[in-house]
């Protein structure tokens, strides 16, 4: 698969980390930055990384910060995103399997290299189970569609 991964500067070092881990995965890897540890705001590259996926040049998005709260919040503004925030490989299995996430969220200040790399295995591996569950995306999309009527 494609894949992008972003960060801010509290988990620059487990982007790269990540960037490596998914690359020997096998899959297509892109670096949606930031460049350096400098300080930075991380709606910019939350931003910057759902529009890789919008535009179809990637399959999935791993957004990293501190906590991976800020991400999370950030990247499900925006239309097409359903981004989780996972602790645990049964949330990366949930998110994909039920909820059909396209942007895996980390907080590399509360979770281990290694448990990071795991949770994103799974988030990778595992399928969507459509069934009722492509009802309640629908329903979902239906919502944000609503709110930008009321606009
Ligand atoms: C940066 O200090 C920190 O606020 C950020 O990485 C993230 O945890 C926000 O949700």
């Amino acid at each position: 698969m494609k894949i992008i991964i972003g960060s801010d500067h509290a988990a620059f070092d487990a982007k790269g980390m990540l960037l490596a881990f998914v690359r020997e995965l096998g899959h297509d890897v892109t670096d949606a930055g930031p460049d350096s540890k400098a300080s930075c705001d991380y709606p910019d590259f939350a931003a910057a990384l759902c529009a890789g996926i919008n535009d179809g040049s990637h399959d999935q998005g791993v957004l990293l910060c501190g906590t991976g709260i800020g991400m999370s919040i950030a990247a499900n503004k925006q239309r097409g995103i359903r981004a989780a925030l996972c602790r645990t490989i049964l949330d990366a299995r949930m998110a994909r399997a039920h909820n059909d996430a396209n942007v895996l969220c980390l907080g590399a200040r509360m979770l281990g290299d290694e448990l990071m790399k795991e949770i994103t295995r799974e988030f990778l591996e595992t399928g969507f189970e459509g069934g009722r569950h492509s009802r309640r995306l629908s329903k979902i999309e239906n919502l944000a569609q609503i709110e930008n009527l009321e606009e």
